[in-house]
């Protein structure tokens, strides 16, 4: 299929802001993690919400920017796309309510599991990615293509392989029981995470509407499990200390980041697809590992790298 320099454009300029975020979004919680800040640590369920409020809000000024800053034609598309489509819009719900179901799957999983134990397992999302490309999208991959695939995940799990650390607390040991739960955890997020991205995808791919707009769609959905997550999990501390107990620059810097992220994700899915997509936040997986070993002189990629929600 031919396919236009501005659309190549646009792919290389998502793969490339994907790699920076996804190597910022680690570094900044690696940093912000080891920064010991007086008062009560933030929490991170209300980040997730304020990521998901400013990926709305970011997803509405380019819609607004894109019809020549006419508030009367955002309005309209706003009507039309969303509320006049309440079907297409329920597609959403399937892809939030599985990526919120994958973060607390994530945090189940860190809580059971070492880091690095979830670091590697994780890996395998790659896979699963591939598998739910070619059995719901029809994708064709050649043997190299999946040589490349499995030496693309084993190649990553290598790279987060726990490092003999000689200083530092010796973790704490976990039982097999709690390991096994641990490790079950993350199986289902990586299924989840390939059929939520393919979904999204399919979603993307089949019908005309913005990405801009199906990212409000989702943002929506986003919204409204991620105001019960900070009911269910931190209601009690909010009652006592507010939403915004804990927030510094930092704490905002890493809300911005994700909600880049959920944007440039989204992008990369419509310009090219979620295997690349795999492929981007591997290199940044080895960026971030770089520059944690050359520039933070401080290896242990383990502990903080490619983190999730949960671990905000
Ligand atoms: O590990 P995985 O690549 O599946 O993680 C994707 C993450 O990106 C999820 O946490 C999901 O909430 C987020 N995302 C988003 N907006 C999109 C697509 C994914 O925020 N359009």
């Amino acid at each position: 299929m031919f396919r236009g320099r501005t659309t190549d454009l646009y792919l290389y300029m998502s793969l490339g802001v994907l790699v920076l975020q996804t190597t910022s979004l680690v570094l900044t919680m690696r940093y912000s993690r080891t920064l010991q800040g007086e008062g009560p640590r933030y929490l991170a369920s209300s980040a997730v919400v304020l990521a998901e409020l400013l990926k709305i809000l970011i997803c509405l000024l380019l819609i607004f920017y894109d019809h020549d800053f006419s508030f009367l034609v955002l309005n309209r598309v706003l009507k039309e796309e969303i509320l006049n489509k309440p079907m297409e819009t329920l597609k959403l719900a399937i892809p939030s309510g599985i990526y919120t179901l994958q973060n607390n799957l994530l945090y189940v999983a860190l809580s059971n599991l070492d880091a690095a134990t979830y670091q590697v397992t994780y890996q395998l999302k790659i896979l699963t990615t591939a598998l739910f490309s070619v059995s719901m999208l029809g994708k064709r991959l050649g043997l190299y293509q999946w040589l490349s695939l499995l030496i693309l995940m084993t190649g990553i799990a290598l790279v987060q392989w726990p490092s003999e650390s000689l200083d530092g607390p010796a973790p704490t040991p976990l039982s097999a029981g709690s390991q096994l739960v641990g490790v079950i955890a993350v199986l289902i997020a990586c299924f989840s995470s390939g059929f939520a991205g393919v979904y999204f995808e399919k979603i993307l791919k089949g019908t005309k509407q913005s990405v801009w707009v199906r990212n409000i769609q989702l943002g929506l959905f986003g919204l409204v499990f991620g105001l019960m997550g900070v009911f269910v999990y931190d209601g009690e501390r909010v009652r006592e200390s507010g939403v915004f107990q804990g927030y510094n620059p930092l704490t905002w810097t890493v809300v911005a980041l994700q909600a880049l992220g959920g944007l440039v994700i989204a992008t990369v899915i419509k310009y090219a697809d979620n295997i690349l997509k795999g492929f981007a936040t591997s290199l940044s997986i080895i960026l971030s590992t770089l520059i944690s070993y050359f520039w933070l002189v401080d290896f242990d990629p383990t502990r903080y790298t490619y983190a999730h929600t949960p671990t905000l």
